[in-house]
């Protein structure tokens, strides 16, 4: 019989238990044997693994997290650590993993399948930072939390005639700022992938508060910059006092997205499926609304392309 291990790994993104409910469901539809292994790499170094059944996967395609629980593990990047998780899987009967999770844990992937463990990727992050796919599990819920901010925010800059400089997460991507600042109606946007010099942003406040508009939304993603200074600097520019709203780890929890529980319905579907049919070594993606797999360190090896005509769109949009 066959046994599959699964896992998520890095930071963790809402979707993820979607997906775990989806692949333990298929495996059990489907007569497969499946073990939850908790913390990522981390536990399967450990051998914290259990087994799971119909009912371990009840009431949570709704919750963000994971209930798998989530780690970065150094450990496994070591060979020891490798061996030792090998080991691992051995006694525990576990022929192939299911790994959920971004780049760096794809790339853990494809070294477990280097070594003969039948692995399959699935791309969950909320920075959709992976350039193979349109869409990571997780983003655009990302973006939801995202636009709902924006949209409180406004409420409370209009009604003093203020700035707000918003600042997302991304890592050193900058869609998330990209498509919350286009749906949310953002002034601004300031991603690692253009760059915008403090000028163009001030002549925008400055134009807008003599067209008596009174919100002007920044948004700025993670380490472009420091988001205190420039709130300060458009203060100092511009007479308009500007706040700074970090939202940090919010943007990973709350309720997935019906769109990021489809796409974890489908891609858990489909790794079971592609484990069933002896196939190794995948990443699965979406492109063009179809499901897809390709080799996990080309996946890896794509580079991510900004979407420039959103940018431009946003851009005009804002005036
Ligand atoms: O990769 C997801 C992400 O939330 C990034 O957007 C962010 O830079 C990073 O993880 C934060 O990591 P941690 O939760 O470990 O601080």
């Amino acid at each position: 019989m066959k046994t599959i291990g699964l896992l998520t790994s890095g930071g963790d993104a809402p979707g993820m238990n979607a997906c775990i409910r989806a692949i333990v469901r298929t495996c059990v539809f489907n007569g497969v044997r499946v073990m939850g292994i908790r913390s990522g790499y981390d536990g399967l170094i450990k051998g914290d693994i259990y087994e799971m059944n119909v009912s371990s996967v009840a009431d949570i395609i709704q919750r963000g997290g994971t209930i798998l629980g989530s780690a970065r593990s150094e450990e496994f990047r070591t060979p020891r650590g490798k061996k030792k998780a090998i080991g691992i899987l051995s006694d525990f009967g576990i022929d192939s993993v299911i790994v959920m999770g971004g780049d760096g844990s794809f790339r853990g992937a494809k070294e477990l399948s280097e070594a003969g463990i039948k692995t399959i990727g699935i791309p969950c992050t909320i920075d959709n930072d992976m350039g193979y796919t349109d869409y990571t599990i997780g983003f655009f819920t990302a973006v939801e939390t995202v636009v709902d901010a924006i949209s409180k925010i406004r409420d409370t800059s209009s009604s003093h005639g203020r700035g707000n400089v918003v600042e997302v997460m991304g890592r050193h991507c900058g869609d998330i700022a990209l498509y919350a600042g286009l749906a949310g109606g953002a002034e601004t946007i300031v991603v690692p992938e253009i760059d915008v010099n403090i000028e163009e942003i001030t002549d925008k406040v400055i134009s807008g508060k003599k067209r008596g508009k009174l919100h002007h939304i920044i948004i700025l993603a993670e380490g472009v910059g420091n988001s205190y200074e420039l709130a300060k600097a458009i203060e100092e520019k511009t007479d308009v006092t500007t706040k700074v709203t970090v939202l940090g780890h919010i943007q990973r929890g709350g309720n997935p997205s019906a769109f990021d529980r489809l796409l974890a319905c489908q891609m858990g579907s489909k790794a079971v499926k592609l484990i069933m049919d002896e196939r190794s070594g995948l990443a699965l993606g979406m492109k063009s609304n179809h499901i897809f797999e390709m080799d996990l360190i080309e996946a890896v090896q794509v580079k991510h392309k900004f979407n420039t005509d959103l940018y431009e769109i946003a851009r005009e949009l804002s005036i």
